[in-house]
């Protein structure tokens, strides 16, 4: 009878498990490490409202109680569109209950801004693809490890400066970036069920004739992209500040090597210092100390010298929310006097002391908001994408809707005035521009609804 018993339970206890194949790891609602942006009234907006801000307004025009074109978008209310953005970067960097990370002995320093909690592309991406690698004995749900690298859309200028023969001066070392990128639960939930970390299951998408993955839910998915730099421990390291394009600009892209100002980051314990020029404070960024040899590998290819007890600091950040179905766009970095100028406009007090220190600009669709010349919108981070050509000139969106799958080799196109292109330089400006040089091939691939991450083929 026990027996019985036993067999027909364990029966049971495969059948559901069986059932729930894939019961999602990384982003499990009973791990309670996460923090997501708290629900307020300024987030998440509903859609209706960011269009009336955008102008949109669906009233017939009173002379001819017809509904045109004209009548339909009128005055943009630009800052109610940028204080929703600064509003989200209070709710990420708001206080998590973790602490932040440091080596034993030193002193404690305050808690982690609720994105930290978020859940790694990576891990993400490799549950989707039912190979998760927990990378021994660092489990995902802890304290989140840094895991940092190179930005893959840079890739291509960082073969141009290596390759760069006489004449073009070598890179310094501390202008490189490294990036990573973290999904909220919504979005980590959705690409765990519907697999879109998974090559096969993309390709099965389109083999069932599907030219779209499932959408993420609306309104509260959201992603990031966190871009830092490096300063050693008890030494000082020079960080490129932008001031905006030059006046008189000489070209369409600027490495941060190429920046006409930079600063000296200094930290507690900095004793010599080599480099001269106005110091600022480690404190004023947000910073994470390295804290294992895994994190120190990471970024040895970037950094050279770095060593755990070393720090990186924030210096830049995009946020993506689907509260539209295209998202919205805004995007985050430092600076050293950041109460000045247009980027700096109503940011609001409740912010704490480091997260003061970043500038923001925010794209609502290709073209959104207008610029005052009713240009299409750029939309950049100086830190990301001033480096690649026309980056000054890009907007997200326009970037990111070439993002499907399978993914084209690269191949020349055509710019926003009709130029030809090399393949790798992917600028175009504004949505008719952007539809005008779409490449044929995307017409037949699957749409990843605007994410880079899920081009990616996770490792086994
Ligand atoms: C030239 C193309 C390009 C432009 C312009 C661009 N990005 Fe990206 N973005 C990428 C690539 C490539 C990735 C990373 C893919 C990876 O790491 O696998 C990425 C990653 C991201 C991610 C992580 C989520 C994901 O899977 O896409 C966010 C969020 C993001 N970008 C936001 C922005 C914002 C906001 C802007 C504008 C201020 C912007 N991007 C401009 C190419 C671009």
């Amino acid at each position: 009878m026990i027996r019985r018993y036993l067999s027909r339970s364990l029966l049971h206890a495969a059948i559901l498990f069986a059932a729930l194949p894939s019961v999602a790891q990384v982003c499990d609602s009973a791990k309670q490490d996460y923090e997501p942006v708290s629900p307020s009234a300024d987030f998440p907006a509903p859609k209706d409202l960011l269009a009336k801000w955008l102008g949109f307004n669906p009233d017939p025009d009173p002379g001819t109680g017809e509904a045109s074109d004209y009548s339909k978008w009128q005055a943009m209310d630009i800052p109610r569109l940028r204080r929703h953005a600064w509003m989200l970067w209070a709710g990420l960097t708001a206080d998590s209950k973790l602490p932040r990370p440091v080596d034993a002995g030193e002193p404690a320093a305050g808690l982690l801004p609720k994105w930290e909690t978020w859940y790694r592309a990576e891990d993400v991406l490799q549950e989707s693809a039912g190979h998760l690698n927990t990378e021994k004995g660092n489990p995902p749900t802890s304290v989140p490890q840094l895991l940092l690298a190179f930005p893959r859309e840079l890739v291509n200028l960082k073969f141009a400066s290596a390759r760069s023969g006489p004449g073009l001066a070598p890179r310094r070392d501390n202008t490189q970036v490294v990036a990573g990128v973290l999904y909220n639960r919504p979005t980590c939930e959705h690409v765990i069920a519907k697999r879109l970390g998974d090559p096969v299951a993309k390709d099965n998408m389109l083999r069932n004739g599907l030219r779209e993955i499932p959408a993420f839910p609306d309104r509260d998915s959201m992603a990031l992209k966190t871009v830092w730099m490096y300063v050693p421990h008890d030494g000082c390291e020079i960080v490129p500040v932008w001031d905006g394009i030059p006046n008189e600009p000489k070209a369409t892209h600027y490495q941060p090597a190429e920046w006409p100002r930079s600063i000296v980051v200094k930290t507690s314990s900095t004793r010599a210092c080599a480099a001269t020029g106005p110091a600022v404070d480690l404190n004023d960024f947000y910073w994470r100390e390295l804290l294992s040899q895994l994190e120190v590998a990471r970024i040895k290819d970037s950094f050279p010298s770095a060593r755990v007890g070393d720090y990186m600091i924030l210096v830049g950040m995009h946020v993506i929310t689907k509260e539209i179905p295209n998202w919205v766009w805004a995007t985050f970095w430092w600076h050293d006097h950041p109460d000045y100028g247009q980027f700096a406009d109503g940011r609001p007090s409740q912010l704490a002391a480091a997260w003061r220190h970043y500038l923001m600009d925010v794209a609502y669709d290709m073209d959104r908001p207008w610029q005052s010349t009713a240009q299409p919108k750029a939309t950049f981070n100086p830190y990301l994408e001033a480096a690649f050509e026309g980056g000054t000139r890009s907007n997200c969106m326009t970037c990111h809707r070439r993002s499907v799958w399978p993914l084209p080799a690269a191949r020349e196109t055509l710019d926003s005035q009709g130029e030809l292109l090399q393949p790798g330089q992917i600028v175009v400006t504004g949505s008719e521009a952007s539809e005008a040089t779409y490449l044929p091939e995307f017409r037949k691939s699957l749409k990843l609804s605007f994410l880079w991450t899920l081009t990616r083929v996770p490792q086994k």
